[in-house]
């Protein structure tokens, strides 16, 4: 991409990378590297022709839930997992290309989803940590993992 001058890439984090993500710890720490990669890679590139977006999701309707290895967890999964409360994937895959084809940084899908990661950035780390850890783990405890 870099030698031909035209490319776009689209890498996918999770919200999971705007804070610290206790009970799912490795899971968050990867999809924030994911996320502070693309965003220094986007900067590397811009000179070039190549543009890189990062597409953060929400909970979201796929095979995830059924891929962790827990029997069930796609159905029983509660709180933030829960079924009803996952966005379809055909619209979060709608959301990640049109960011990349409007060349943007870095797209988070659903309203409530960019509002929560934009109070866990003013947050303290240690403030945002704690309520992180609250949530997931009623998500975690309440028959899913
Ligand atoms: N679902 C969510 O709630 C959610 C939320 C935030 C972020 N994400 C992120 O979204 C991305 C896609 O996940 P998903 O929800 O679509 O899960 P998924 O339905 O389980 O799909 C995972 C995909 O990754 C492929 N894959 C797994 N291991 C691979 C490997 N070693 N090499 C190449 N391909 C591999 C699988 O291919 P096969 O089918 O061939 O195994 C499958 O197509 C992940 O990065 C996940 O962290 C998901």
């Amino acid at each position: 991409m870099k030698k031909r001058r035209k490319g776009c890439i689209l890498n996918v984090a999770s919200t999971a990378a705007y804070q610290p993500t206790p009970f799912t710890a490795v899971y968050g720490a990867t999809k924030s590297y994911v996320l502070s990669f693309s965003e220094a890679l986007a900067q590397e590139m811009k000179d070039y022709g190549v543009s890189v977006t990062c597409l953060s999701p929400g909970p979201t309707d796929t095979n995830f839930f059924a891929g962790v290895g827990v029997e069930g967890l796609a159905e029983k999964a509660r709180g933030i997992w829960a079924k009803s409360r996952r966005m379809p994937s055909c619209k979060v895959a709608e959301i990640g290309l049109d960011a990349l084809f409007a060349g943007k940084l870095s797209v988070i899908a659903g309203g409530l989803n960019a509002l929560v990661a934009f109070a866990n950035r003013l947050a303290p780390r240690k403030t945002s940590a704690r309520l992180s850890g609250k949530v997931m783990k009623q998500a975690s405890t309440r028959g899913s993992v």
